[in-house]
């Protein structure tokens, strides 16, 4: 995926979350959209508004085959959260139909919770990306509140007990949303770019694309803005050269 960014100056992954009443058009149009969009990627995420009307094993998997055809690495948004066996047969069976990495909730914690997940990924040579601050509004409730750190025994943010656990975990990825780019900066400093941050949230929910990147994301989430546009492809060039020019490295 890294390499893909360079080659192709881009550090956007496109979510895929089409719907339309039509379950074969979902197939279509995200096809459809994959085609005219791929040159300003490094990557697609589809979440489960895909895989439950078009089924993994059948059009999802045409989306991942082809995903992988352009060159390009497909992110399962699947917020793994159960129970470590039940946890461990989720992230099997979307690693089985090609997806190269799956987003994982580290609320369940690592023993029987994600250890399983990480195990599975390690044996398939797959990656896991944990949460750490949501995009959405209500994001503070859960990954904003003072807890008592049950290591330390002191009290700190909740999202900076995940971040510190995206690095001990050895995560592939942490997911701050565009949405607070002071969170992305402050996650950054626990990560210490060991580990990237995705970012979520530009556009239709609000974040700021030169923002997010200059507070420390390393790649955007970008759905709605872009597969809702007039011209698409037009709108992914306009959010991938501002991205990319505003890194840092
Ligand atoms: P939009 O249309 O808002 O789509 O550009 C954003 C995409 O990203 C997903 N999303 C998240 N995924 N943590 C995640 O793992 C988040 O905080 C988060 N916020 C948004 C969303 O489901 C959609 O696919």
């Amino acid at each position: 995926m890294e390499r893909t960014a360079k080659k192709v100056e881009s550090n956007i992954i496109l979510a895929l979350d089409l719907t339309d009443q039509n379950r074969r058009r979902i197939l279509s149009r995200s096809l459809g959209t994959l085609e005219s969009v791929h040159p300003h990627l490094c990557a697609v995420k589809l979440n489960r508004q895909a895989v439950l009307p078009l089924g993994l094993f059948e059009g999802v998997q045409k989306i991942v085959a082809r995903a992988h055809d352009l060159g390009l690495t497909i992110i399962m948004d699947a917020k793994i959260n159960d129970i470590g066996n039940t946890n461990r047969y989720i992230a099997e069976y979307y690693f089985k139909a090609g997806f190269d990495a799956v987003t994982a909730s580290p609320f369940v914690g690592w023993e029987e919770g994600l250890e399983p997940v990480f195990e599975v990924a390690r044996k398939m040579k797959r990656g896991v990306i944990v949460l750490v601050f949501m995009s959405h509004k209500g994001a503070g409730e859960g990954y904003g509140q003072t807890v008592c750190n049950t290591t330390t025994g002191k009290l700190e943010p909740q999202y900076g007990i995940f971040a510190f656990n995206a690095v001990k975990w050895n995560a592939d990825g942490a997911v701050v949303g565009a949405t607070y780019p002071d969170k992305i900066r402050e996650v950054n400093e626990v990560l210490k770019d060991r580990v990237p941050i995705y970012s979520p949230g530009v556009g239709a929910q609000g974040g700021d694309v030169e923002a997010a990147v200059k507070a420390g994301a390393r790649y955007l989430i970008v759905g709605r803005t872009i597969f809702e546009a007039k011209d698409p492809a037009k709108t992914a060039i306009q959010i991938q050269e501002l991205a990319w020019k505003s890194r840092k490295r």
